[in-house]
């Protein structure tokens, strides 16, 4: 198979080749530099993984610095390959104590004067791929290659996209145009672009996708039977690439072509019925990566309706992949979309924990639990689920959302990965004073077998993979954050630029500044102090008060004349705060000490309390929601001051995505406004119009 080439300036006009664009350098130090090493490259493995990253290396150089690459090399060169792979080159260049130290997916590159060569050798093909893209990625931020000398393994053991794509095309909670996967219940027949697809999640660090959506409609029940060839076509293209193939199944799966009576996991025909199924899987995809379950949640099939618990639904199909090396990914998004709350101390966002914390050390070795970020559902300002330090002896995953589901549609910018480094970094006080979440999801904390992070996907068919071109920098963010979770916000967000749009500074400078402002500029346009779900039902986008979609109960805010908020305190409201470790939990309670950004997700108050910042509550809104507008108006600013910098095709669309966030901005404020100013009666004390 050959990786597409098309009109290279169509497609990086389109947005299309986004990150691995290859944008031409300018002349200089760095660009001689990189001429001087790059002119040839010398590769010892036919492996198509190592195949896959020469071929990426050339056509990477070749656009980058408009020169051949050799693959004879008379000279100074570049040497990619595994350990054991026969390039002298690469075991002349790295001490055997380096070679300890490379991880099953890690790389080691050195830059060698005495071998004339620059070498990226790994144990294994990924690894190999993961350093060339690495190295490239240097090439393309203008970062010196010389005298370099490192070992970098990935710190999250799995690093996960799950698709939410259904197989007649439409993509759940999908803004970029359609399935890329599937159409009219049919599988792609566009490997090319499912391969670059896998190219750009390589680069990014990416070593899982799951192909189907969570809600697993009847045909899809059938990827893991009848259309398993065709599953298996893609994961032929993703193991070129390092990436493993993932399936969310039906939990009631047996039932569904009449084999079976029952889904009840205890049942030894069910057993049997996954035993058998898991046989002829593998016998298919011999590197198939396990299941993804959503069971028991918002109408979905599970062991609840046979009297069972989750660890006996999971651990009976863990039991069916464990002779597979196969892994269950369980998610810990279960609660009851009925529930009525009007007694105040029924509360959703306790769920998770309820459920899942009496649970923790029951679950198999094979068995992940997949928890949302927060305890609702990937609102734009939630506190961090408080399974996060709950669950001592349970493999786990964090769950994150690149898909803007709650912030903009990819039709507002929202940089998120910001607000992801704030979740890693939360303390959670598990085991001692120390113990953010980024160390329970890389698994250090608890030492577990399996560990990372997962994320639902902001992709579809649309040219450009994200529709709003700034969305990509999400998609790339999320990746290179699993890999590394100490990069920094700004450092991801200048990477992705200098490989998107080219190297320079002025460009660089405004994209940036767009990007890491945007979260808090949409936050203060939309939801006020972690109230969250101010959003039209269903469909989730623009503004409405009072738009949850379960609120046959009543206001989900409890906004009234005198004031807004859930009382989530352990006196007087749903004692979530409790779910909380240490200080943590006494934090949340008080009302003194809460964060203003999260006061009102925590606390009822009246609209005249006074917040940490010294404004009311009601003056917060008020403000918070004008100057957030004007500085959405100010984004599509900055951008039109790069008009004759960036691709016409490139700026045109941002341009455009900006006009709408402006206009829809304001919506969002004179909504929200006008409404608390009519409840509350409480004049804007600097007299602007509310209409
Ligand atoms: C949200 C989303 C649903 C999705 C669910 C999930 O509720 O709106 O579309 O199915 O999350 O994570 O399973």
């Amino acid at each position: 198979m050959k990786a597409s080439n098309g009109n290279k300036h169509t497609l990086a006009d389109s947005g299309y080749t986004a990150w691995l664009s290859y944008p031409v350098l300018p002349q200089g130090n760095a660009y001689n530099q990189y001429v001087k090493w790059c002119g040839a490259v010398k590769v010892a493995e036919e492996n198509d993984t190592v195949q896959a990253a020469l071929q990426e290396w050339q056509r990477g150089i070749e656009s980058m610095l408009g020169i051949k690459v050799s693959s004879k090399p008379d000279g100074l060169c570049i040497a990619i390959g595994t350990f054991q792979g026969g390039n002298e080159l690469i075991s002349g260049v790295f001490a055997e104590d380096t070679l300890a130290k490379v991880g099953p997916e890690g790389f080691a590159i050195r830059s060698s004067e005495e071998n004339d060569c620059i070498a990226v050798g790994a144990s294994s093909p990924a690894g190999v791929l993961y350093g060339v893209f690495h190295l490239l990625r240097l090439i393309g931020s203008l970062q010196s290659i010389e005298g370099l000398d490192e070992v970098v393994n990935p710190v999250n053991g799995l690093r996960m996209i799950n698709h939410w794509d259904n197989f007649d095309g439409s993509v759940e909670r999908g803004y970029s145009g359609r399935s890329f996967l599937y159409e009219d219940n049919r599988f792609t027949r566009d490997l090319e672009r499912i391969r670059d697809y896998a190219r750009l999640m390589s680069s990014a660090g990416i070593n899982a996708i799951a192909i189907n959506n969570v809600n697993v409609h009847a045909l899809e029940t059938l990827f893991i039977s009848k259309y398993l060839p065709d599953v298996s076509r893609i994961a032929d293209v993703f193991r070129l690439y390092g990436i493993k193939l993932f399936l969310s199944v039906n939990f009631a799966g047996p039932m569904h072509e009449g084999e079976v009576g029952t889904a009840d996991p205890l049942d030894p025909e069910v057993r049997k019925w996954w035993q058998s199924k898991a046989a002829e899987i593998y016998a298919a995809i011999p590197d198939f990566g396990g299941f993804v379950v959503k069971a028991d949640s918002e109408n979905r099939p599970g062991p609840f309706t046979y009297g069972r618990d989750h660890a006996d639904g999971a651990n009976m199909l863990a039991e069916a992949l464990e002779p597979f090396g196969g892994i269950v990914i369980w998610r810990c998004f279960v609660y009851n979309c009925k529930q009525d709350w009007r007694d105040r101390k029924t509360d959703r966002a306790r769920a998770a924990y309820d459920h899942f914390k009496p649970l923790d050390g029951k679950f198999n070795d094979n068995v992940i639990l997949q928890i949302k970020n927060g305890p609702m559902d990937f609102q734009v300002r939630e506190p961090v689920s408080p399974l996060f330090g709950a669950l001592e002896r349970t493999n786990q995953v964090i769950e994150f959302q690149i898909a803007q589901e709650y912030t903009g549609q990819q039709r507002h910018v929202c940089y998120l990965v910001p607000q992801w480094k704030e979740i890693m970094e939360f303390n959670t006080y598990a085991k001692g004073e120390a113990s953010p979440v980024k160390h329970i999801v890389d698994g250090s904390l608890w030492g577990n077998r399996y560990s990372g992070i997962a994320a639902v996907s902001n992709v579809g068919n649309d040219k450009n993979w994200t529709g709003h071109l700034l969305a990509q920098a999400n998609l790339y963010g999320y990746g290179r954050l699993a890999w590394n979770p100490e990069l920094t916000a700004e450092q991801i967000a200048s990477e992705w630029i200098s490989l998107t749009f080219g190297t320079d500074p002025v460009v660089s400078g405004v994209i940036s500044r767009i990007l890491l402002d945007s979260w808090e500029i949409y936050e203060s346009y939309t939801a006020p102090l972690g109230v969250g779900w101010m959003i039209n039902p269903e469909h989730h986008y623009g503004p409405n008060v009072d738009g949850y979609e379960y609120s046959q109960w009543g206001t989900y805010h409890y906004a009234d004349h005198r004031g807004i908020g859930v009382d989530r305190t352990v006196k007087t409201g749903t004692g979530y705060s409790a779910q909380y470790l240490g200080s943590n939990a006494e934090h949340y309670d008080s009302l003194e000490e809460c964060p203003d950004e999260l006061l009102l997700f925590f606390h009822h108050v009246p609209y005249t309390h006074i917040l940490h910042s010294g404004k009311t509550v009601i003056q917060h809104i008020y403000d918070a929601h004008f100057e957030g507008a004007e500085r959405a108006a100010e984004l599509l600013s900055m951008w039109t001051s790069l008009k004759d910098k960036v691709a016409e095709g490139l700026y045109l669309q941002v341009e455009n995505r900006l006009k709408e966030q402006a206009g829809h901005a304001k919506e969002w404020r004179d909504q929200i406004n006008t409404y608390f100013y009519r409840k509350s009666g409480i004049e804007d004390n600097s007299e602007r119009v509310i209409y």
